[in-house]
């Protein structure tokens, strides 16, 4: 359902910037994008924006977002490499470059749809719990238990970074639709404060709430703790139905 989303944007705009996240959650999206590729889909003039990337792990570190990116979607689509956009993590002067990174944003008109997943602890990008909720490109120190969740990602010889460079909680709000993905139990709580929690910067997701097109598309097990799952659901039938008669 993202990928379609995704690309029936990109039919309608074939200038669509994208604003991209890592992790397993988005991998399946990803897939369907290279492979409407192959079935002739251009992407040649759509501009993308990674949303976050690890301080100090080269380009081509194999945890590095930029590998990651390359490895899931850009071998296999043809964005051009200029087009490409990951937060400054060399050289020197990162917040000046964060600043220059956020005006490139804007200079491409801001991002049409911007894809999150969601951490246990309710991140999105890295910003975690107490980012603030006007906080734009930065870096981050990640938390105990992000650290944690991506540990099984390095070897025992292999130092993980602890730092990262991430959008801010208002940047990915100026983004003009979002797509957040969650899936499995152990994100349960974290899509329950997210959803129906209070706006904090506790549950920085919950910050979503402000966004005015912003869609979860969850399974089951991160569904479980929603207390209105029944009335979602009612919701999403209203609106597919909707859409098949051509109201929407
Ligand atoms: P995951 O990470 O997709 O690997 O679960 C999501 C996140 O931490 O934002």
């Amino acid at each position: 359902m993202v990928a379609a989303r995704i690309l029936r944007a990109l039919a309608k705009k074939p200038d669509l910037v994208l604003g991209l996240a890592t992790g397993s959650t988005p991998i399946k999206v990803y897939e369907r994008m290279v492979r409407a590729h192959r079935n002739g889909i251009d992407f040649s003039r759509v501009r993308t924006f990674n949303l976050d990337e690890y301080l100090g792990l080269p380009a081509d570190h194999p945890q590095s977002y930029r590998y990651f990116m390359r490895k899931h979607l850009f071998d296999g689509v043809n964005v051009p490499d200029d087009n490409i956009h990951f937060p400054p993590t060399d050289g020197s002067d990162l917040t000046k470059r964060c600043g220059e990174f956020e005006q490139k944003i804007r200079d491409c008109g801001g991002i049409d749809i911007q894809l999150l997943g969601i951490g246990r602890n309710g991140h999105i990008g890295f910003n975690e719990p107490t980012s603030s909720l006007a906080s734009r490109t930065r870096i981050k120190t990640l938390t105990e238990r992000t650290l944690e969740d991506n540990a099984r990602f390095y070897g025992p010889d292999e130092t993980q970074p602890e730092v990262a460079v991430t959008m801010g909680i208002a940047t990915i709000l100026d983004a003009r639709s979002i797509l957040l993905q969650s899936f499995g139990t152990a994100k349960a709580n974290a899509v329950h404060a997210a959803i129906e929690g209070p706006i904090s910067s506790f549950w920085p997701a919950s910050a979503l709430q402000y966004h005015a097109n912003t869609t979860f598309y969850v399974d089951e097990e991160s569904a479980a703790r929603l207390t209105m799952r029944e009335y979602y659901r009612r919701v999403q039938r209203a609106e597919a139905d909707s859409e098949a008669r051509g109201l929407m």
